[in-house]
């Protein structure tokens, strides 16, 4: 069977993005066993670099990750680089002329450049078979992604068009899949019956990493809430698809988006946000983040982000989902943690602590865990919490490698769909603008340590409800 594409066509080949991730991802995708069996790679920048300069950066790239095999080779002799102004039709034409076969563009470029280039692709003649492919954010707003998604679906099809969101190929992401339904344990409690609250948190001791250009724009409500962690949620709150195909699993991701809003609609006491100030983290000394170089401090990016949302559904009503991502922080604490109301009622002679059960599922490193309650080995009725966990091999391809995989594929099924960008800013846009109207005070943490103090007071923020029932004989 042909491959569904035959070259990828990158769009900002001299960007960071490039040189980090795509290239890199895809010397790994190459040298496995899958992906495409021929590939053309263009690359296309405002450097004016020749063939030779471009090939020593890819092949700098796929040694990065120890990339071999006759596949790479044959990519590398093969890859050609074109400077072009990817906004300007005649350039795009002499672009789309360097391809083999389909080609699927990818836009390693600032949101702002992808929609122009967008509007001049639409006026042309693309080959049978363009895809797109775009890199977060997918707009700015709920109406500007609106607008994005109209632009591009004049360009091709909407199945053809991979809007990247590398969270849902990471392997914990979907081991969620077959946790929820390919086990009988833990559907029937999966609802608000019998969860309390759920918590989505991404804490990374990493900091800005030389990217003021793009982060002090977007801050991480909107590098890590809106896009990744919505769709991580979608996979935890969805009901069961019909299959795991784009279209039904798609489905029920956006069912859950568009039930989903801010805690009690109220994104001021539903939102927090802080940014750090100087400190050390692994013995590396940070400035404050308004002194790292490239950063404007009267934006007033926030460097960590929580809010709560409700899903006003059948199965979730009243639960909490808390969202919470930043920088800088002491822990790297990546993880889904489900927590269980308590038990109705504690039997009588039991005594001790009775935490109620929690599910955690991490995404990295890849394992989850079960914190439940049992008695003995000591009293025999006296309570002791034990800890069961399960740590899963890392998956066949790096989460960027998979996104690669899905495209060349021709399969959208791990790209976030039309609908659904425009639901994740619908969801959020409240809060940016009582953020942008300062109706929420921007707390402050030192780089190194667990984030602002009074953050780290369960009784301040959204209320949560569990009680563990009274403890008799204790
Ligand atoms: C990216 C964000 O999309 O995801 C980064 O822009 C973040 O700020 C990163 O660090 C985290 O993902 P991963 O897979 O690298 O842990």
């Amino acid at each position: 069977m042909a491959d569904a594409i035959g070259t990828l066509l990158i769009f900002g080949a001299s960007g960071d993005l490039t040189n980090r991730l795509l290239l890199p991802a895809l010397g790994q995708l190459l040298s496995s066993s899958e992906g495409p069996h021929t590939l053309t790679v263009v690359g296309s920048g405002t450097e004016q670099w020749d063939d030779d300069t471009w090939r020593e950066r890819v092949r700098a790239a796929f040694a990065s990750v120890d990339a071999t095999g006759p596949r790479v080779d044959a990519v590398l002799a093969g890859t050609r680089y074109a400077a072009a102004d990817v906004t300007d039709a005649d350039d795009l034409r002499r672009l789309l002329a360097l391809c083999d076969g389909p080609p699927a563009i990818y836009f390693a470029l600032p949101p702002a450049v992808t929609a122009r280039s967008c509007a001049a692709l639409r006026d042309l003649d693309l080959p049978e078979g363009t895809s797109l492919v775009l890199e977060k954010p997918f707009g700015t707003d709920e109406r500007s992604a609106h607008a994005l998604n109209d632009l591009l679906t004049a360009v091709v099809p909407e199945s053809r068009i991979h809007r990247v969101d590398h969270f849902l190929a990471k392997t914990t992401v979907l081991n969620i899949l077959g946790l929820r339904f390919a086990n009988r344990i833990f559907e029937p409690l999966w609802s608000a019956d019998h969860i309390e609250r759920v918590d989505i948190v991404f804490d990374e001791p990493l900091a800005l990493e030389d990217r003021a250009r793009y982060y002090d724009g977007a801050g991480a409500l909107v590098d890590m809430i809106q896009s990744h962690l919505l769709q991580v949620m979608a996979v935890v709150a969805m009901d069961p698809p019909l299959s795991i195909d784009a279209r039904d699993l798609r489905d029920r991701k956006e069912e859950v988006m568009r039930s989903t809003r801010i805690w009690g609609g109220d994104p001021v006491k539903a939102s927090r946000r802080a940014r750090y100030t100087a400190g050390t983290i692994d013995g590396r000394d940070l400035p404050a983040y308004v002194d790292e170089p490239g950063v404007d401090p009267a934006r007033d990016t926030e460097t960590l982000a929580e809010i709560t949302l409700e899903i006003d559904s059948w199965r979730w009503p009243g639960v909490p989902f808390r969202l919470r991502s930043g920088k800088a922080l002491a822990d790297k604490r990546k993880e889904i943690i489900i927590s269980f109301k308590p038990v109705p009622r504690r039997i009588p002679g039991l005594y001790g602590t009775a935490v109620p059960a929690q599910l955690v599922i991490s995404l990295g490193p890849e394992k989850i865990s079960l914190d439940i309650n049992v008695n003995g080995p000591d009293e025999p009725f006296e309570l002791d919490r034990e800890h069961l966990v399960a740590e899963f091999n890392a998956g066949r391809l790096p989460a960027y490698g998979e996104v690669l995989d899905a495209v060349f594929r021709g399969d959208p099924t791990l790209s976030v769909r039309g609908d659904t960008a425009e639901e994740c800013w619908r969801i959020v846009d409240p809060v940016l603008a009582a953020w942008k109207a300062g109706d929420v005070p921007i707390d402050e943490y030192a780089a190194g340590s667990t984030g602002p103090d009074t953050w780290n007071d369960p009784s301040v923020g959204v209320p949560v409800t569990t009680t563990a029932p009274a403890t008799p004989g204790s």
